[in-house]
This record gives C-alpha cells, structure tokens and sequence, in this order.
C-alpha cells in the first residue's frame, strides 16, 4: 500500500473502517464518491451501517445525510439504508432497498438535475458538509487524490468538507491515473472545451490535506450489475434508433463521420451500442455520463475515437477488463466532474444526440422518468434532463409495454413530468420512431401512438378522439379521463381495461 499512499503524513493517518467510522455522528452531513456502482467508498459504508445499528439498539437516534454523483451499489446505499442510517439523500439513487424506504416515507429524498447538484454543493445550498468520504486509486507524494472508477461530484464534495476520510483501494488500477480531467467549474467563467476529448484540467485533486482525518485501505470491486443478454424487443429498438440516425444523415443533419452520442445505463442502450457496431458509423465520439461495456466494445472495434464521461458503468466482467487494460483505455476515455460533463455549456456544444430510458411518454411526448404512476419514485432524474434539453436531437428509448404488457410506456397523460414536450424530440420503441420535431401537439399524439403496442393502440385513440371534443384543441384532454391508464392500473394490477 506504500505506493498508493506516497504522502508520508498521511500514512500515519491510516485507520480501520471502524475507528474512522467513529469520526462520523448522528445529524452529519456526510458526501461521498461513487456514481453507478463504481468508486464508492467500500468499507466506510458498512461500518457507518454497524454504527447505525447498535445506536438504534442502544435506543439511540443515529443517521446521516449523504450526498453523493449519484447512485452507489448495494454495499454502500443498500447497507445503509437497511440499516436506517439515512435521514436525507441527494442526488440519485437506484436502490432497490433505499427505494423502498424512500417510497415508505422513512428516509427523504431530493431528486436533482446532476449538473444542478454540482453547483449546488459547490454554492453552499445544502450547507457545509461535515465529513467527505472519497475513494481514490493513490494518494501521491503531494497528497493529490487519484480518482478511481468515477469522479461526480468529489470535487465539490472534498471543497465543501470540514474532515476527509480517503479509502484507497488496490482492487482499482494503477493505471488509472491519466485518466481523470479535474476542473472547477467558475461562476460565468466558459469551461473551454470545444471537442469531446479536450483535457483542460489536472490528472489529480488538490486537497488541504490537513483536512484529512483518516486514510482507509480497502480492496474490493466496484458493483455494477451485469447487462442481460439483448432480446428481440431491446434489438429492434436499437435498430429503430440506427434508422433515427440514418435519417438524420440523409436529411443532412448528422455525418456518418464523427457522430457526438450520450447515452443513458441500461439493457436497451447497451443494444443500442451493439447495434453501432455494425453500422454506417465511424470515429464516434461519445460525451455523456458513463463509460458503458458497450463503449469498450466500440473503442475495441476502432468505432469509437473517444469518450467523455465522469465514471464507468461497467459489468463485472468489463469492469475487470478495465483494471487490466487502463493504461490502453486511457488513451480514448476522459473522466471528468460531473459539474462539467453534464454541463448544459459544453453539452449543447457538443451538437450530440442524446438516447435516454424512460418510464412513460404521454401522447404529446411529455416524459416521465421516475415516478410509476407519479407517485413512486423509480431511480431518479439523473443527468437526462441535462442531456435531453441540451442535445441536438432528444431521444427516450424504451420497450412500448412494462411488466409483460400490464403497463403501456404511451399513457394519455404522463403522471409525472421530467422532460416536457418541449424538450422531448423524438420517441423510439420497437414498434418505431416517434419524431415530434416541428409538429403541433394533435399532430404528434398521431405519431405517437404509432409506437405504443397494438393492444393500447385503440384505446389512446378513442381517449384523443373524446379529447377533441372539449373546447380547447390545441393540446386536446379529457381531465376526467386523463390518468383513467394509471388508475385501472392501480384498481386491477393492469392498464388494460
Ligand atoms: N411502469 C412501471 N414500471 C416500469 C415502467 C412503467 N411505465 N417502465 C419501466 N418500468 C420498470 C421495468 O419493469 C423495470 O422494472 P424491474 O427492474 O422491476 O424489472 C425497470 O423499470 C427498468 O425498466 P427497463 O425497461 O429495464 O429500462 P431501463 O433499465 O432503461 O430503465 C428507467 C428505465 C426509466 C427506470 C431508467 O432509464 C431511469 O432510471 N432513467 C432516469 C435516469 C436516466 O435517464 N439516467 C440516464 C441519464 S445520463
């Protein structure tokens, strides 16, 4: 461990998990690393966990707020939320656990646009943090940090923390360092990127490492779930997605050469990347939020020139993959804050397309991403919406049915709104492409119930034809029948009447 803890003062500072659990109290706001399942801190989380527990057996109070880039993996968010140790959580989360406390009404939860987050940890919005928890690959003789797997909002987390706790760990490479990008984003300062892979920044992160209360050592993997093998339905709708690209090339607006991508996580963007592969498609760059197995698999095949992201995303096996190979990976993948990569700045000047999941669309391409019938929260916002507005050409991927077909993802009216019909360009499914670009709402409740599966076809066209009958045509609804989807739903256990 002596060469991933180069700063001798800080070698001194090495503790267990548990001695630096107890630097952590009741009513702490406490940040930490990790975005999607990777460079979370691995030991600390547990141990605040253990912590949690015996106070509440003992009769005593004992949680924290915790923010974090997004969301962790089940032996980070998962641990503590088992263990009630969390009063507040920002900015995103997927955990099955943590989501079921959430939509119980024990633990609290404020869903924020990613790039909204950045600026507001960094401005003080949510207060001082008392202790920031961060994962790194080295400490360098400086007492630089080393990113790991990701970098989200470490910098703002470190800027803002009165105590720092570092964990290194030796199951991340080495080979990472070179990788990472760290700029401060400045109040109406531009960031100066004008391509995809421009470098503006430092390899490492400058701490005051008197900061610095505690240096864990850990060894254990990031924890990403592994992708399921691409079926028929995510197939066509990546095939549907490379018909959206060709259009855009024969109508003038897109190059086979150097197309600009983000893509949200997922089973259905991964096949989208697959679908790339074998395409019309060279020297694609990628500015987005995670490196996904299908990116590595791009660079592999000499599709992709390079990829800007703030943390992977990867499975296990890829993940693997990458700590071999780093130093190969290096060259082609920049991990940068999340306050940059998800600037809406550099975003819209990027000129990408972005390809995001969805929970529904309702007929006028209104988007919902995270609450199911608008009141339980899925995941959350993440960074669609900084993508969505920004790109040249918004897309929401999505199969047309949920849970075997009880579950239409085209709804009359969506429950709950993330990216309005004003943000929202075109819809995909595997029944087709949705583009609502340059039309009137009427006009694109046609086109979108196109794409909605055949069996709720019939009854998203009787709901238009009883809307058209109200005064106001415009954006034409029936208010008495607008949710009737989601409330036969919530009656029967299926949208279908
Ligand atoms: N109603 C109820 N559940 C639904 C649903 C709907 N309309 N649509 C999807 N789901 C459920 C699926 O059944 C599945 O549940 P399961 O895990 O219990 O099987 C789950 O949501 C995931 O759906 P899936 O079809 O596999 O798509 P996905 O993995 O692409 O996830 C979102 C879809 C919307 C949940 C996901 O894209 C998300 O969280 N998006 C918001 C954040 C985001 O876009 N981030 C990227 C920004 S860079």
């Amino acid at each position: 461990m002596n060469e991933r803890i180069s700063h001798v003062g800080l070698r001194d500072k090495v503790r267990t998990a548990e001695e630096a659990a107890e630097l952590i109290h009741h009513g702490d706001v406490v940040g930490f690393s990790g975005f999607t399942g990777a460079a979370y801190p691995k030991a600390l989380p547990t141990a605040i966990a253990e912590r949690a527990k015996a106070a509440h057996a003992r009769g005593d109070d004992f949680a924290i707020d915790l923010y974090t880039g997004a969301s962790t993996a089940p032996d980070c968010d998962g641990v503590l939320a088992e263990a009630d140790a969390i009063r507040f959580r920002m900015p995103y989360q997927s955990d099955p656990t943590m989501r079921s406390k959430i939509n119980g009404g024990s633990l609290l939860y404020a869903d924020v646009h990613l790039s909204h987050s950045a600026r507001q940890i960094a401005t003080g919005v949510y207060g001082d943090i008392d202790v920031a928890v961060v994962e790194v690959t080295r400490i360098t003789e400086d007492g630089h940090l080393i990113p790991s797997s990701g970098v989200g909002n470490n910098v703002e987390i470190l800027d803002k923390a009165k105590k720092i706790i570092v964990e290194v760990n030796a199951w991340q490479s080495l080979e990472l360092e070179g990788m990472a990008d760290i700029y401060r984003v400045r109040s109406k300062v531009p960031i100066p990127i004008t391509d995809t892979g421009d470098r503006i920044g430092a390899t490492y992160i400058d701490i005051d490492v008197n900061k610095v209360v505690a240096v864990v050592e850990t060894d254990a993997p990031d924890r990403n779930s592994p992708f399921t093998p691409i079926d028929e339905c995510s197939q066509q709708i990546a095939s549907n997605f490379l018909g959206f690209l060709e259009g855009e090339v024969e109508a003038g607006r897109l190059a086979y050469d150097q197309f600009c991508m983000q893509s949200g996580v997922g089973n259905v963007p991964n096949a989208v990347m697959a679908g790339l592969l074998d395409s019309k498609f060279e020297n694609i760059k990628a500015y987005t939020e995670v490196i996904q197995d299908g990116m590595l698999d791009l660079i592999d095949a000499g599709k992709m020139t390079v990829a800007s992201a703030t943390s992977f995303s990867l499975s296990p096996d890829a993940a693997e993959v990458m700590n071999e190979k780093a130093a190969h990976y290096r060259k082609y993948i920049i991990t940068r804050p999340l306050h940059v990569s998800n600037h809406p700045e550099v975003i819209r000047r990027m000129d990408l397309i972005s390809s995001n999941g969805m929970i529904e669309a309702d007929i006028y391409g209104n988007i919902n991403s995270t609450n199911v019938t608008g009141t339980r929260v899925m995941n959350g916002i993440g960074g669609s919406g900084d993508f969505t507005r920004n790109a040249i050409a918004s897309t929401f991927i999505s199969p047309s049915t949920a849970k075997g077909g009880a579950i239409s993802a085209i709804v009359p009216f969506a429950s709950h709104i993330d990216h309005t019909e004003h943000d929202a360009m075109v819809i995909i499914t595997e029944y087709g492409i949705a583009d609502l670009r340059g039309l009137a709402p009427a006009e694109r409740a046609k086109r979108v119930i196109k794409v909605a599966h055949p069996e709720y076809r019939p009854l998203l066209e009787e709901y238009v034809e009883r809307a058209l009958k109200g005064k106001n045509v415009h954006t034409p609804h029936d208010l008495s029948t607008a949710l009737s989807f989601h409330q036969r739903f919530e009656e029967t256990g299926s949208m279908k009447p």
